[in-house]
């Protein structure tokens, strides 16, 4: 082919090629504007305070905060001040940090966190005084009954005149995952876990400060599940122990798919079994993550965000819960990026995957995401 020819031939894939580029990239920006509108017509922007527009309707909405963020981040510190009226320390009043050495309490972490509340009139959720996780190395799983009454007493004791500390996650995570990691099957404790010492622990906890409300807090319990069905067991035992029980914190780490769904009708019998028990349902842990098949944006997946999060506080409005508070604020922090925390396959060995890890209401940047549009507009609703 003469040379002349050759480059025209060329000259016209280049063109052809091109023009198709351009009508792809043009397809794609039409989809990319629509999925925008979508998002703009379902979750407007509404500026006020997501704590204003929780109290126009008697309730509260807060996040899991860290000491260290609100020291080093003034960003980070004026949006908590502004959107919570609850917060929960992410791990400063865990057995680790509260007294991590036999006997040797220190409070200087979760004292800053309850000075902020105060200065910015939050209340605190006490996150916990009894877990599997978050223990120094001297402390066995469970912990002997002497060495539980001497930590709550000297945590609790603490914080008994706390103007702004108003409830304890008495027992974090007590029911094992499944049957063969449980003690007792019917109630499902974790191996080592008797019931009794459970009760002991709430009656020690009564003894010290019974101003406060006490709470057990799980997750997995979303559901009509093996795990919701031993939690409600156990919290029907410490009511017939004549326990003080007030209420059940319902973590809610969830994850969603397009090829799996939610069982609302199973979480709603938890709801209402607790509201039975008069055992107050309240949201503690939110965070939302979204499994493959992947969608193909960000955008895209920031409205499968905001859609959940819709669902499922709609669903929990309607069964009277009162208080929300996600897992952290930002993505920024998210505990779900944290190498330790990564949930496995799908995102572990995939770190291109990670800007798909988008849980929380605001972005890196502490931007509002539609699903903190989301969240305003299930208070509102
Ligand atoms: O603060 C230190 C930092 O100074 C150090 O450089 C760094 C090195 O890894 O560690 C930092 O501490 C980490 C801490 O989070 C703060 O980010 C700890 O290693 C890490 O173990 C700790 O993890 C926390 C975990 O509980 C254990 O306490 C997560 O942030 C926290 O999100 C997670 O929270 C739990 C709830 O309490 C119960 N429900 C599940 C939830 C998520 O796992």
């Amino acid at each position: 082919m003469p040379d002349r020819r050759k480059f025209l031939t060329r000259a016209g894939y280049t063109t052809l090629s091109a023009l198709l580029t351009m009508g792809f990239l043009q397809k794609d920006k039409q989809k990319e504007d629509q999925t925008t509108n979508e998002i703009a017509a379902n979750y407007p922007n509404v500026n006020s305070p997501l704590r204003q527009l929780a109290a126009a309707k008697g309730k509260r909405y807060g996040a899991a905060i860290s000491s260290e963020f609100l020291q080093t981040e003034k960003d980070y510190a004026d949006l908590i001040a502004r959107e919570c009226s609850i917060v929960t320390p992410n791990g400063e009043l865990k057995w680790n940090a509260t007294e991590p050495q036999p006997g040797k309490f220190t409070f200087e972490s979760a004292d800053a966190i309850a000075n902020f509340c105060e200065k910015h009139n939050i209340e605190m959720h006490g996150h916990t005084l009894f877990w599997h996780m978050g223990r120094p190395d001297w402390l066995p799983y469970p912990p002997t009954l002497k060495m539980i009454e001497r930590h709550v007493k000297g945590v609790m004791g603490h914080y008994r005149k706390s103007k702004v500390l108003k409830s304890w996650d008495i027992a974090n995570e007590i029911i094992a995952d499944n049957e063969n990691e449980a003690d007792n099957a019917t109630y499902g404790l974790r191996k080592g876990v008797k019931r009794e010492l459970i009760r002991d622990l709430f009656l020690i906890a009564a003894s010290v400060d019974s101003s406060k409300k006490f709470y057990l807090n799980d997750f997995g319990i979303e559901g009509a599940t093996w795990k919701s069905d031993r939690f409600l067991k156990m919290i029907e035992y410490l009511k017939n122990s004549d326990v003080k029980i007030d209420g059940a914190g319902i973590q809610s780490h969830l994850w969603f798919s397009t090829a799996y769904g939610f069982d609302e009708k199973g979480f709603n019998s938890v709801l209402k079994r607790l509201n039975d028990l008069e055992v107050k349902p309240i949201i503690t842990e939110l965070d939302i993550i979204i499994d493959t098949p992947l969608p193909d944006s960000i955008k895209k997946l920031d409205q499968m965000v905001a859609d959940s999060y819709k669902r499922y506080l709609d669903l929990c409005f309607a069964a009277k819960v009162d208080t929300v508070i996600t897992w952290g604020i930002t993505d920024r922090h998210t505990w779900i990026r944290h190498p330790d925390w990564m949930p496995g396959k799908t995102f572990r060995d995939n770190p291109s995957l990670w800007k798909f890890l988008r849980p929380l209401p605001f972005d890196e940047n502490l931007q509002p995401k539609p699903a903190r549009n989301a969240i305003a507009k299930a208070f509102s609703s």
